[in-house]
């Protein structure tokens, strides 16, 4: 049964031919990603599926042979900064442009204590944002010659935290070496780090034609939060029967809804570097609860335009670009 409380994008959108349009979709194959790849095949689009996994990527995308549009899978472990390398040189070989880069893919530790990429990033940031960062960097040249392209980053409600706690970026410790970790606040500074890359893009891109954007997709039912341990994976098995009938969490095809609106929507580029959010009973500030396209982030930290070029100077050289 569909939630009443979904968002929906415009169905003419959904029905726009997009042959001719090449899209990058991370982590296309599971959830929200597999969702959002699937509609732009459908929709007539080449989509380059950058998936961790090759195999499971041609895998799930065996039934988009019958589709309009046309797809290939390319590997990028975005936890592994050689391979976001490779992976734009893969590209760059095949294709001279990029009308969308959905930076979908993401991941929460499920595990309370630190692990570290090879790279030696909290494979929490690395995976959901660093690795997203350099992607974006690498291929802003292709977005920017390509006419009204666009680049959308997933983002959390959970970066919102509560009015007690706000999440915020240490800058002093992004890499939990000196603060007590916690799995989940980690996720939450990576979802508030991609809110403040898209705006901090969208000023710095203002001149040209690409547009950006961050979003929340909703609770989505899907392979989110299934890597933990046997207990958290026990947890999940039990309680998602009831999320589901109580109508708290929406289909992957619900929760894709947000990134395809920001992708194909007349509206969406009027509002570049802004906050597309899907509705949620999550957000501890109950006026947010119905979502918006764009919405108010209820974290002051989330609009901080100092904290955002901070991050980004940080980031450039952590992943190698200064
Ligand atoms: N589910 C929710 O309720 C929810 C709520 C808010 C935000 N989000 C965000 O929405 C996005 C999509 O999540 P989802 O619900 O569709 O989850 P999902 O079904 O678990 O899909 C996540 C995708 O990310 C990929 N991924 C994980 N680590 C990666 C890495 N190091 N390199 C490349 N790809 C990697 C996964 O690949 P593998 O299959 O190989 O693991 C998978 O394809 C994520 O950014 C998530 O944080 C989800």
């Amino acid at each position: 049964m569909a939630n009443k409380n979904v968002i929906f994008c415009d169905p003419k959108y959904l029905e726009k031919d997009l042959s001719g349009k090449t899209y990058i979709v991370t982590g296309a194959n599971s959830g929200v990603g597999f969702e959002t790849t699937q509609q732009l095949v459908k929709q007539g689009a080449h989509v380059v599926m950058a998936c961790r996994r090759v195999d499971a990527g041609n895998e799930v995308a065996q039934p988009f042979s019958t589709l309009k549009g046309s797809y290939e899978v390319i590997k990028c472990d975005l936890a592994d900064l050689q391979s976001v390398r490779d992976f734009v040189d893969a590209f760059l070989s095949k294709h001279s442009k990029l009308d969308g880069l959905a930076c979908n893919a993401g991941m929460v530790n499920m595990e309370n204590t630190p692990k570290y990429t090879k790279d030696g990033f909290e494979i929490t940031m690395a995976a959901s944002f660093y690795g997203h960062f350099l992607l974006t960097e690498l291929l802003l040249e292709t977005l920017k010659n390509t006419t009204n392209s666009r680049m959308l980053i997933l983002s959390s409600v959970v970066h919102a935290g509560s009015k007690k706690k706000r999440h915020q970026l240490h800058f002093d410790d992004l890499e939990w070496k000196n603060r007590k970790y916690n799995n989940f606040d980690a996720y939450s500074e990576a979802k508030l780090a991609s809110i403040l890359y898209a705006k901090e893009l969208a000023e710095r891109l203002k001149e040209t034609s690409v547009t950006t954007y961050s979003v929340h997709p909703g609770w989505a039912r899907s392979n989110f939060g299934s890597g933990g341990s046997a207990l958290i994976r026990g947890i999940m098995a039990l309680t998602k029967p009831f999320v589901t009938m109580l109508n708290f969490s929406d289909s992957s095809w619900e929760s894709a809804q947000t990134s395809l609106h920001c992708l194909l929507s007349d509206e969406a580029p009027k509002h570049s570097g802004r906050y597309f959010s899907q509705h949620s009973v999550l957000y501890s500030d109950k006026e947010c609860r119905k979502g918006g396209w764009p919405m108010q982030s209820p974290n002051p930290n989330a609009d901080n335009m100092n904290d955002a070029k901070k991050m980004v100077g940080i980031t450039r050289g952590l992943v190698g670009l200064n």
